[in-house]
């Protein structure tokens, strides 16, 4: 089972005065995507990166860009993150007057498709949408920083989600996001979660052991 998890790091925990060795430095320790968190001070009361920054970091590494967009609106962003590099493009339902049309956008611009689903945000949100998109997201904090509190309510929502794309027979990754450590990283695994995303667990556990943090994350 272990062997199926992808640990998808957070680059928000990274030091952004060397942002590009950082990317270099998460690849050559085993990280499977690179986790880029897209804040606009407006979807979430913080400020991050945009497109500028990924189309840099792009030719630094072939793993996947996995960019997680708290943006509103999301629509007329697509196509620059997209050209920038992206390959698994994020949007939360709330950010979108309509989630079918978004989904064709970063369908057409060949781009994996991901739903995110705050904590209080429910299923019946994405539900009719599973058989379209490639992952579902579940942020297991309230978006916006990095280095918060584990909420340990938001697994029951991913075991039913789970338990959803199994009965449809689809294939969708379930990503957690939020506060994942060394302790509930197991918990989430045995919720359905798949994809685990971690800053600070990271980027700050074992005086910065990139290696040896995500190879716990992956194998606890
Ligand atoms: C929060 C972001 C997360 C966050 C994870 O809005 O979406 O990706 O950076 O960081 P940790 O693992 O520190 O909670
Ligand atoms: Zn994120």
């Amino acid at each position: 089972m272990s062997s199926l998890i992808k640990i998808s790091p957070s680059i928000l925990s990274a030091d952004f005065s060397k942002l590009g060795n950082e990317v270099i430095s998460l690849e050559k320790a085993g990280a499977d995507y690179i986790h880029i968190d897209v804040m606009d001070g407006h979807f979430v009361p913080n400020l991050t990166i945009g497109p500028e920054v990924i189309k840099k970091l792009r030719p630094l590494t072939k793993k996947t860009f996995d960019v997680h967009l708290m943006i509103s609106p999301v629509d007329n962003f697509i196509k620059d993150f997209a050209d920038a590099g992206s390959d698994i493009i994020t949007f939360h339902p709330e950010a979108t007057s309509d989630v079918s049309k978004t989904i064709k956008l970063i369908k057409n611009q060949n781009k994996k498709v991901g739903i995110s689903l705050k904590p209080k945000s429910e299923i019946k949100l994405i539900k009719d949408y599973l058989s379209e998109i490639d992952l579902v997201l579940i942020m297991s904090v309230e978006p916006g920083f990095g280095g918060q509190k584990f909420m340990p309510e938001v697994l029951e929502k991913t075991k039913a989600i789970r338990k959803l794309i199994n009965e449809k027979k689809l294939s969708v990754d379930v990503e957690i996001d939020g506060g994942i450590n060394f302790e509930n990283c197991s918990k989430a695994k045995d919720a359905g979660a798949n994809i685990l995303v971690s800053g600070s667990t990271i980027f700050k556990e074992n005086k910065g052991d990139l290696k040896k943090n995500i190879e716990i994350l992956r194998n606890n």
